[in-house]
């Protein structure tokens, strides 16, 4: 099987009514409204995500879609799992308490179709109203066509340069802080599973990485003092093992009145962090205070610009 392929842009949409006029004058057929919801749960590996989705006076429809990694998507194609779910409010209950929920978008979307492409006008909860253009290339296109309509469209409905954004709703959604509750109830986790019998102090460090995937890690100490480790060590050995790449998002927590990461760790969360990636720390109860890495780690060494 071929995967499909799709010439997609996204934009924020000030004016859904003019918009909508645009597309209608330009001979878009309204296809009416959708009422979607996906949910994202934290899976060991990939994306999993239950969508539901409620079109007019229809039953609603539900599909558990298990897939991988946006950066793993073209190479395994194979990877794709869609699941028709009859009991969607069960099967949510269920997932939430074994894997935990990462992020749900809600949306209500128009959707219009102009040879062949789909236009979507989506108000999203919590982040306003877009416009999606997407054409889906049939098996052997070289896409010239599909970008011609897109840019075609895109003129029509004055989509500028300054509204495309390349990011995802659930991407969105997570960093404006959507996960942070998440990755507290797993940073208290690990610190409550820390092996810390030589200090007694208990710390634990949950990551989100660049697909969205939560990471957790724990203190592990050892009786030759030395060979012990940092919970932010753990977390970020989580991270790499289940092929994250970048940190967007770290909670660091233990029972103290401001636990600050060690000079190593800051260090070690700059290999795989930006400078404005926030750090929270956190107490049992949930974040106390949040930095930047680079509030952590002003100057920081770099091995590619020391090499330059
Ligand atoms: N510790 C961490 O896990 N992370 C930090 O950033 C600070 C220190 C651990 C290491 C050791 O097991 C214990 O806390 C006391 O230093």
């Amino acid at each position: 099987m071929h995967p499909l392929r799709n010439v997609e842009l996204k934009a924020r949409d000030a004016d859904p009514e003019r918009t909508l006029a645009a597309a209608l004058g330009h001979g878009a057929a309204d296809q009416g409204v959708l009422q979607q919801r996906d949910t994202y749960f934290a899976a060991r590996e990939g994306r999993l995500k239950l969508r539901e989705e409620r079109a007019g006076d229809a039953p609603p429809a539900a599909t558990l879609i298990a897939y991988a990694r946006a950066d793993e998507a073209t190479a395994r194609t194979s990877a794709y799992h869609l699941v028709d779910v009859p009991d969607a409010a069960a099967l949510t209950a269920a997932l939430d308490a074994s894997l935990g929920t990462v992020v749900a978008v809600e949306k209500f979307r128009r959707l219009l179709l102009w040879q062949d492409v789909r236009i979507h006008l989506d108000a999203v909860d919590g982040l306003g109203t877009w416009v999606e253009l997407e054409a889906v290339a049939p098996a052997g296109s070289d896409l010239a066509e599909e970008h011609r309509k897109v840019a075609e469209l895109r003129a029509v409905l004055g989509i500028g340069d300054e509204d495309v954004v390349a990011t995802g709703y659930a991407e969105m959604l997570l960093d404006a802080g959507a996960a942070t509750p998440r990755l507290v109830d797993l940073a208290r986790t690990a610190m409550q599973r820390a092996y810390a019998p030589y200090s007694d102090f208990h710390v634990g460090v949950a990551l989100r990485d660049e697909a969205g995937a939560l990471h957790y890690g724990s203190n592990v100490e050892n009786g030759a003092y030395p060979q012990g480790n940092c919970a932010e060590a753990s977390a970020i050995g989580a991270l790499v093992t289940a092929g994250g790449h970048r940190i967007r998002e770290a909670v660091v927590m233990a029972d103290t009145e401001l636990i600050v990461p060690c000079g190593g760790c800051r260090q070690r969360l700059s290999e795989f962090a930006d400078p404005d990636t926030p750090i929270h720390l956190s107490g049992p109860e949930g974040v106390r205070r949040t930095v930047t890495l680079a509030e952590l780690l002003p100057f920081a060494f770099d091995l590619e610009e020391a090499q330059q």
